[in-house]
């Protein structure tokens, strides 16, 4: 079992232990204000290849970098001027830029897929410290099985991939809980490459730029890990939920009406004020709370599409996907 080091009462050692697991090319499980990640040396090709063993992850789907700040960051990609003003304004936090690649960068070709981009995050807390001590990015999916749920707090990570990696810090629950924002910019346009942590009306107000959504489903992959089945339960999903029947969990937003309340297995409130930050941090969790009730279908009342809904939404459509 991996071993827990809390970082509140042991920064010190959690950062000591941590910097020597890397430097051994050994994945841990490291917290960060969006969701735990499972972060690896993105310049070493043996530390990646775990990560993508320890995930069951498919090889295509590149990893993002992280880094203690902008001025690592341009040490490994290449900055037009929107990007480099979302990163200052937003940065530590959770947007992830994809930028293109320094030739020289060092980056590991497994944590890009190959790709001449880089998606590029710096987070906030002890994860940059992290990164600044190790000295090097750090390559980091969400801390869960490929396709699964993914993990916000050190519980989820350890029943998830406990057996399979050797440490995983401990910052308590994720504060944002959903990953981060992906952003392109590409002759001077911004492309939403997937909705996440930080509201694309954020963005818009820095830079006062519409940012464009996702173009039809081309048959090139963009965001690789934007699959339609993702986020699984065991458990059936099912959205827009105006009634529940016997043997689903409800999982509601706000108070809404909802018929047949009493045949619920289970009954969890995201928000009941209906402050959707507030329904972002509580979603992953609730998600395997419902589904480890036994309920064949977990149902969902209505999420407003606007601000974190947006990253909601794109989750529990990808959670509700036909599965291979
Ligand atoms: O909040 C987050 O972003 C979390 C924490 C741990 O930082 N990480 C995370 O990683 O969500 P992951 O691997 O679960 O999702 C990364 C997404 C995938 O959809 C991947 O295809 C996309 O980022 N991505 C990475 N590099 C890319 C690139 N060069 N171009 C386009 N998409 C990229
Ligand atoms: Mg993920």
């Amino acid at each position: 079992m991996a071993r827990h080091i809390d970082i509140l009462e042991h920064p010190q050692t959690a950062i000591e232990v941590a910097t020597a697991t890397l430097a051994q090319g050994l994945p841990i499980g490291l917290p960060t204000e969006t969701v735990y990640g499972l972060a690896a040396d993105a310049t070493n090709p043996a530390a990646i290849t775990r990560i993508y063993e320890t995930k069951g992850r498919p090889r295509f789907n590149p990893l993002i970098c992280h880094m203690s700040d902008l001025a690592m960051a341009e040490r490994y990609a290449v900055f037009d001027p929107i990007s480099r003003k979302l990163a200052e304004a937003f940065w530590p936090g959770p947007l992830t830029l994809v930028l293109p690649l320094r030739s020289d960068s060092g980056i590991h070709p497994l944590a890009t897929a190959g790709l001449d981009t880089v998606g590029i995050r710096v987070p906030q807390g002890f994860a940059g410290e992290l990164i600044r001590a190790f000295g090097r990015p750090l390559a980091a999916p969400s801390a869960n099985t490929s396709g699964k749920i993914s993990a916000t707090s050190a519980d989820h990570v350890s029943d998830d991939l406990g057996e399979r990696i050797t440490l995983i810090l401990d910052a308590g629950a994720s504060v944002v809980g959903v990953e981060s924002t992906i952003v392109k910019v590409e002759d001077g346009e911004m492309r939403l490459l997937r909705p996440g942590g930080l509201a694309a009306t954020e963005i818009e107000r820095v830079t006062g730029k519409a940012l464009k959504r996702k173009k039809k489903a081309s048959a090139a992959i963009e965001a690789p890990g934007m699959m339609a089945s993702h986020y699984a339960p065991g458990a059936a999903v099912r959205l827009e939920a105006k009634e529940v029947f016997a043997d689903e969990a409800l999982i509601r937003f706000g108070t809404p009406v909802i018929a047949g309340i009493e045949n619920a297995v289970a009954v969890l409130d995201l928000s009941p004020a209906g402050d959707l930050p507030e329904a972002a941090a509580n979603l992953f969790d609730f998600m395997k709370r419902a589904d480890a009730t036994g309920a064949a279908t977990i149902a969902f009342s209505h999420i407003p599409d606007e601000g974190l809904g947006e990253a909601i939404n794109d989750r529990l459509r990808r959670a509700a996907a036909p599965r291979e």
